[in-house]
């Protein structure tokens, strides 16, 4: 989808109305976890991150984080978050899929529901962009809905209104494309079946929905 898309998704300007569809207001439940465990360290990279939840908690935890998000608006909301709170973090509109000007930069990324909205031809640059601005020994923790659970979402957004043709380059992932897209210059140090809340268009309760959880560690 493009920056405008997510715009219009954020500021609630399609029919599905204010909040997007994993817009949650807290942390997915498999980041909380890693949060509280304090597996996420150093200078950390919040990749496509939104309105800025983990950015901020991660912040808390006195970690140096950038958040990056190519919806302005979202990043809007992500600075107002980081205003109120009083908690530093460098939220920059940018593209999270060449991660111009950061190289050498982070010891820990984390990607919640990015890759899974990364075009297939474009997932080998973004991996790229990230091998580039981690450095060596650095960790990525992703979260990325299944093949099935796009599917559902997907469906309801068409049902209520938005273009089919606006999701047609989105993947339908499947385990096995993390593990080749991470093939070369990353160790895999888990790969597993996890859930991933969501606002399901049209269901008034938050769903937990198939994801896939993994960690990759650069060489
Ligand atoms: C499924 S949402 C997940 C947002 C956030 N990580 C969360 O868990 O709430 C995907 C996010 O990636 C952002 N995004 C999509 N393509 C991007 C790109 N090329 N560069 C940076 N952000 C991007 C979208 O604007 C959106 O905020």
């Amino acid at each position: 989808m493009r920056a405008s898309m997510y715009d219009a998704l954020y500021a609630g300007r399609t029919p599905i109305g204010a909040q997007a569809p994993w817009d949650i207001g807290r942390l997915q439940p498999a980041f909380a976890e890693l949060v509280a465990a304090q597996r996420i360290t150093g200078e950390i990279l919040d990749a496509g991150c939104g309105t800025g939840e983990l950015a901020l908690e991660l912040a808390r935890y006195g970690h140096a984080v950038t958040g990056i998000d190519i919806s302005a608006v979202a990043i809007e909301r992500a600075r107002a978050g980081a205003a109120e709170t009083g908690v530093p973090v460098e939220f920059v509109v940018g593209d999270a899929l060449t991660l111009s000007g950061f190289d050498d930069r982070f010891d820990t990324v984390v990607d919640c529901g990015l890759f899974d909205v990364c075009p297939p031809a474009e997932q080998a640059g973004y991996v790229a962009a990230l091998h580039r601005s981690c450095r060596p020994g650095a960790t990525v923790f992703m979260l990325e809905l299944g093949a099935e659970a796009t599917r559902a979402v997907l469906a309801g957004l068409v049902e209520l209104g938005l273009p089919a043709r606006a999701f047609e380059h989105l993947p339908r992932l499947v385990p096995a494309d993390l593990t080749a897209a991470f093939a070369t210059g990353w160790q895999t140090l888990a790969l597993a079946e996890s859930t991933m809340m969501v606002r399901l268009p049209g269901v008034r309760e938050q769903t937990a929905v198939p994801a896939i959880y993994a960690e990759f560690r650069k060489s």
